[in-house]
């Protein structure tokens, strides 16, 4: 899966933002049958929909029709058919638990109690306080800051959100509401979309008493301080999810994967299904260390168990780029080994990888400045209150992908970008990587179209194998047919170790030596070496 973030992929038109028609130009670049290609098998979608852009994109305005920003309906309908001509998934994303302020069902719903929206959002008269003073419903708090419930003084009462006060949430315990989700989402799948992920979808579902959430003593924001006991993970989610995906499969080659949001990780593997995954953060969370990666997958293999089927992320729109985590502060070379170590384990643990768009070439967070943060919560904080909101910058991941086709913007846009472009554009692109064999998008091009042909890589069962020596992290995958080895060396020096087998093993692939992958032969009791940040895949003979 490979994650597109529309405004920043690549754009038709100049005028700084990436759109429908760019991303259909570049269909070739993801995936054009042959191995030139990066070979990814599916594409999710960061919201197309009309937005005011309030949390950029996943504020929707009109769930039916397309930002004029990236296109139209027939762009969209082009899309889908030239991805499917070249064997490619298209995936939306769904922005459920919420509306935009400015969709017609808010605006109808807060200017008439009694009509047929009245009762299509979460209205409520709120308290006194003391002295009298109006205070909201209950404590809960807005996941970006401050309090969920805002006044409405059209309507004169409080509506809850989750996120931005431009973010209402809608009342998924009211039928009607629920009937025009499907019904929209039924009509995209018959548009031809192969499935979707579901934006929080844990928060679909509150409390029917509104009831206040518990206190905790520790965190470092609002949000964190309560127990989220009533605004989240609500028992009646589990009905909707069944009606919702027996919708989705009657599409048949249709998925989903679900964002679970700031919740306990077995709620990943408790709302899978087949062809339904569910995000667990548990690898995004985790630092580059061997003991870190291997208990992190020690827990998602007991979590999951063979019959589950995780997802593995290292990135994402929310997150910062998985180079400049895993190696902060890290030179080039340094960063790009990291990146083709990440990579592997990225493609070869198990579980369905998804890639976000940029990864591919090592990108890493671009600073921008503060006259310059689009992202709502980091500007809500606002300088002083930083320290009350502490929010990381989102938009230090978001920066447009530089295709160094020449002109400016590393050939992203010949307008000005809607963000800053990374300062390395000239060098850091997708040109520049296409003619060097051990750049990070040759790795995971490789690696991808490797994962292709051994089915081990993809479906094989997971068992970790324990060295003498804390800095590697080795495991094995197999299927009935074949056995491979991944082997990871986290630290910055060279490290040696034996691998326990009575069989002959042969390289697969090698983040040091792209160009001679067969080049090694490991037989029975043999030692491995292998050199800082490098990593490699065996093939048992
Ligand atoms: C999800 C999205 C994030 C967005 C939030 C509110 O977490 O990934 O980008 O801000 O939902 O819609």
């Amino acid at each position: 899966m490979y994650q597109v973030y529309p405004r920043s992929f690549a754009d038709s038109n100049d005028d700084g933002f990436g759109d429908l028609p760019g991303l259909i130009d570049k269909l070739d670049y993801l995936n054009d049958g042959t191995e030139r290609s990066l070979g990814i098998d599916a594409i999710w979608l960061s919201p197309i929909h009309p937005s005011p852009g309030f949390d950029v994109g996943y504020d929707v305005a009109d769930y039916d029709a397309i930002d004029p920003i990236f296109g139209t309906l027939d762009d969209f309908g082009r899309l889908v058919a030239e991805a499917h001509r070249r064997g490619i998934r298209l995936m939306l994303d769904l922005v459920m638990n919420h509306t935009s302020s400015e969709h017609g069902w808010f605006e109808q719903s807060r200017r008439d109690p009694n009509g047929a929206y009245g009762d299509w959002y979460l209205w409520r008269d709120g308290r006194r306080g003391r002295f009298g003073r109006r205070i909201p419903p209950n404590n809960w708090s807005s996941f970006f800051g401050g309090s969920a419930w805002t006044w409405d003084e059209v309507r004169g009462q409080y509506y809850l959100h989750t996120f931005l006060p431009e973010q209402p949430d809608v009342n998924w315990r009211n039928p009607a509401v629920r009937e025009a989700m499907l019904t929209m989402v039924r009509g995209w799948l018959e548009r031809g979309v192969d499935g979707f992920r579901l934006d929080v979808f844990n928060a679909f579902f509150k409390d029917a008493d509104l009831r206040s959430n518990p206190r905790r003593y520790r965190g470092r924001r609002p949000y964190d301080r309560q127990v989220h006991l009533y605004d989240k993970d609500q028992p009646e989610l589990v009905d909707f999810l069944a009606e919702f995906r027996a919708l989705v499969d009657s599409f048949p080659g249709s998925m989903t994967v679900g964002e679970l949001f700031s919740s306990d990780p077995i709620g990943a593997v408790r709302l899978s299904a087949p062809r339904h995954l569910v995000f667990d953060w548990w690898l995004i969370k985790t630092p580059w260390k061997a003991p870190s990666f291997v208990r992190a997958s020690q827990m998602r293999e007991a979590m999951f168990r063979e019959s589950g089927w995780p997802t593995v992320v290292l990135g994402n729109h929310d997150q910062s780029r998985l180079a400049s985590r895993l190696a902060p502060r890290a030179d080039a070379t340094t960063s790009d080994e990291v990146a083709r170590a990440a990579a592997v384990l990225s493609l070869s643990l198990r579980g369905t990888p998804f890639l976000y768009y940029g990864e591919e070439i090592g990108a890493r967070d671009v600073a921008v400045t503060w006259e310059e943060i689009i992202d709502p919560p980091a500007r809500r904080g606002g300088r002083l209150v930083r320290r009350l909101v502490p929010w990381w910058n989102r938009d230090q991941a978001r920066s447009p992908m530089p295709w160094g086709r020449g002109g400016p913007n590393g050939g992203f846009t010949a307008g000005r970008p809607w963000l800053r472009m990374a300062p390395d554009v000239d060098t850091r692109n997708v040109a520049v990587q296409d003619d060097d064999s051990g750049s990070v998008l040759n790795a995971y091009r490789r690696l991808l179209w490797l994962r292709r042909r051994h089915p081990a890589m993809q479906v094989g069962t997971y068992r970790h194998v324990p060295t003498r020596t804390p800095d590697v992290y080795v495991y094995e995958r197999a299927t009935d047919d074949e056995t491979i080895i991944v082997a990871v060396n986290f630290a910055a020096k060279e490290r040696s170790f034996g691998i326990r087998t009575s069989r002959r093993w042969r390289t697969l692939f090698d983040t040091h030596a792209p160009d001679g992958a067969a080049s090694r032969e490991i037989s029975a009791g043999g030692e491995l070496t292998l050199q800082p940040r490098q990593a490699v895949i065996l093939l048992g003979a």
